[in-house]
């Protein structure tokens, strides 16, 4: 029996309907999962992963750990890993930020706790570390529904952001394929793009002009803190402007597991072209 933690996120959502597709026994994990949210025969668990006695089983053949929500910043990264010290395997979906942001607490030393708790924790482990989501696009969703506006800073700085859709896949690979023990992998897209260009994608994916706003900093990082503490703003706004080197380049790793090249932005775009489609 494998657990996704996360289930009903943007990584977990798929990644619970891929090994269901695959046949494996699924329990899915989140605070308010029910079996509505699942595929048929995945077993729904709704457990606070910040909570000591968290009610998750205390027996599988492998957990996907997902971080969700406060917990980055909030949680006891040795109480959250407990819970699965007798799981054959460990995969933790962390950031790119542990190795390019080391002195941020959230991306760099939040996520740099929560790996070595797993490195800890006596079970077989493999960290995935994740450069920005596609899915953070579904912010400019209500803009683009309402006005086909699109506004975002650092308009022209290119980052090879990832298809949680393409981290699933890897999930799913790693969790149930050996190979992977002791392995850090970092996921990334297969090109840079610029908000920009993913608005243009997303303009393409609904076939409607799209008009892209230019924000500065403070008015990025004022929308960014209705929904996100200081600490992880201010580093997701220094990604953002200032990527390192490393943060804009392409990583060969999703290909090397997936054994193909990872999904380009205007395919997420194409996918997700309802969520942005609806008439103004
Ligand atoms: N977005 C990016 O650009 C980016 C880049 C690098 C790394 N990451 C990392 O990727 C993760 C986000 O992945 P995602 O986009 O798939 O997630 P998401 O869509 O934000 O969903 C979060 C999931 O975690 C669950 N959750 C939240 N708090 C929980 C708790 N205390 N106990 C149990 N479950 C909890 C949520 O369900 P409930 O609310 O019902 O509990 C939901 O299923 C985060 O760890 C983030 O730091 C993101």
């Amino acid at each position: 029996m494998i657990v996704v933690t996360g289930a009903t996120g943007n990584v977990g959502r798929t990644l619970v309907r891929t090994l269901t597709e695959q046949g494996h026994e699924v329990t899915a994990v989140a605070r308010r999962v029910t079996p509505a949210d699942t595929p048929p025969g995945v077993r729904a668990v709704a457990a606070d992963l910040a909570q000591p006695s968290a009610d998750v089983p205390s027996e599988g053949a492998a957990v996907f750990l997902l971080i969700g929500g406060d917990l980055m910043m909030a949680g006891d990264p040795v109480r959250v890993v407990a819970p699965f010290a007798n799981y054959g395997r460990i995969v933790l979906l962390s950031s790119q930020g542990v190795a390019t942001r080391p002195q941020s607490p959230s991306h760099g030393r939040a996520f740099a706790a929560f790996e070595q708790a797993v490195m800890d924790s006596g079970t077989e482990w493999t960290i995935l570390r994740p450069g920005g989501f596609a899915s953070n696009a579904y912010a400019w969703a209500s803009s683009v529904r309402a006005a086909r506006t699109v506004a975002a800073p650092f308009g022209e700085v290119g980052l090879p952001i990832i298809d949680p859709d393409d981290i699933a896949a890897v999930a799913a690979a790693t969790l149930t394929q050996p190979g992977h023990a002791e392995a850090v992998y970092e996921l990334t897209g297969p090109t840079p793009t610029t908000p920009r260009q993913r608005a243009a994608a997303i303009a393409d994916a609904i076939g409607e002009p799209i008009t892209f706003i230019d924000q500065t900093r403070e008015e990025a990082r004022a929308q960014l803190l209705t929904f996100m503490p200081a600490p992880v703003a201010d580093t997701t706004l220094d990604i953002l402007g200032t990527p390192t080197a490393r943060e804009r380049s392409v990583s060969p790793d999703v290909e090397k597991i997936l054994g193909r090249a990872p999904t380009a932005f205007a395919d997420w775009a194409r996918r997700n072209a309802s969520v942005f489609e609806q008439v103004m």
